[in-house]
């Protein structure tokens, strides 16, 4: 009996020394200390063990027992120890390794200049609108006072998608929704985009963005057109900015003209100027006292009211203010392009 025990205590030393991991610890304690363990077995073959033997027998049992709980505590603690290390090692932070920079966007430089200028407008007490971009005949040219035979509502010029609907070719149909819309007094920039059929190249696209102004209220005449010209592009190029009114047509003005700023790169002072080819100034846009038929036809009594109308690219103020050489650079959103506008 007491060989067999020692055989059963042997048995499981040499069995722990092969031990792995939790499972096998596990499944060797099932087997030496469960209840339908080894020893249980010795424990019912007592009946053939003299009774001044079984005291004796099953003192040993219990040493033997206790023995191999002890070690197996004892690999559990080696077991858990070496886990304990692997984890550290997998989960090691290398604190010294440099971090990863994130890429950080930036605003496209159309929208900083719309921003920009709509800041402007804002400061001087406008509101923004915004109108569709796909837009109705009626808007875009019939309350506007553009004539049925008007070259810019030919399809060669502007985008239809049917023959009352088309991608709008300018701002100007905001106008007129604004005027159904509202009652004067009526200050508001409209900044949007635009399509005009074009071929693309270094200067010309067929999809553009304006920013278009409208002022209706009693009173409204030619030199408050030109004082906000004047006050605008001093925000824009700075004190020295001065414009020039040059008569020019637009159907849904009278009188219309086009605004020249006087060039913010060399102001005059450059015979070889790019921006200016000399001429000391440069074209921005196109304005006028809004037509009498226009504010009619959008339910606004002209004998009570009148207004003024700007419409300006900005798409061009934004290529000569960051000296981009090719419009199309615009909107191709290539990365290495506008990443050199960081920071806006
Ligand atoms: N709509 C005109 C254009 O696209 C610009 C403009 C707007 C002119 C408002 C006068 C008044 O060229």
């Amino acid at each position: 009996m007491q060989d067999k025990i020692n055989e059963i205590l042997k048995s499981s030393e040499d069995q722990l020394q092969e031990i792995e991991d939790a499972k096998q610890l596990q499944e060797l304690r099932v087997q030496f200390l469960g209840k339908k363990g080894r020893f249980t077995e010795v424990l019912r073959s007592m009946g053939n063990v003299a009774p001044e033997e079984r005291p004796l027998i099953g003192k040993l049992v219990n040493e033997a027992r206790e023995k191999i709980q002890k070690a197996i505590e004892f690999h559990e603690n080696r077991l858990s120890q070496i886990e304990k290390e692997i984890r550290l090692k997998i989960e090691r932070v290398d604190v010294s390794v440099p971090g990863k920079k994130p890429e950080v966007g930036a605003v496209h430089p159309l929208s900083v200049t719309t921003q920009q200028l709509e800041d402007i407008f804002i400061a001087m007490g406008y509101s923004i609108a915004e109108g569709p971009e796909v837009e109705l005949d009626e808007y875009n040219f019939e309350l506007l006072n553009v004539p049925k035979d008007h070259t810019s509502r030919d399809a060669q010029d502007s985008f239809y998608i049917n023959e009352n609907v088309l991608l709008r070719p300018h701002t100007s149909p905001v106008q007129a929704r604004t005027m159904l819309s509202q009652k004067p007094p009526i200050k508001i920039v409209c900044p949007g985009r635009v399509y005009r059929v074009d071929e693309v190249d270094a200067t010309h696209s067929p999809v553009f963005h304006q920013l278009e102004g409208l002022v209706i209220d009693k009173g409204i005449h030619m030199g408050h057109l030109k004082g906000t010209l004047d006050e605008f592009v001093k925000k824009l190029y700075g004190e020295n900015a001065r414009t020039k009114l040059r008569p020019s047509f637009f159907p849904f003005t009278e009188p219309s003209a086009e605004v020249d700023v006087s060039c913010y790169v060399c102001d005059g002072k450059d015979d070889n100027c790019k921006v200016c080819k000399g001429t000391g100034w440069v074209e921005i846009m196109g304005c006028g006292m809004v037509n009498p038929k226009v504010l009619d036809g959008c339910g606004i009594d002209s004998t009570v009211y009148s207004g003024f109308a700007f419409g300006m690219g900005l798409d061009r103020i934004t290529v000569s203010k960051y000296n981009i050489s090719d419009l199309r650079t615009l909107f191709e959103n290539d990365l290495r392009f506008l990443s050199q506008f960081l920071g806006g």
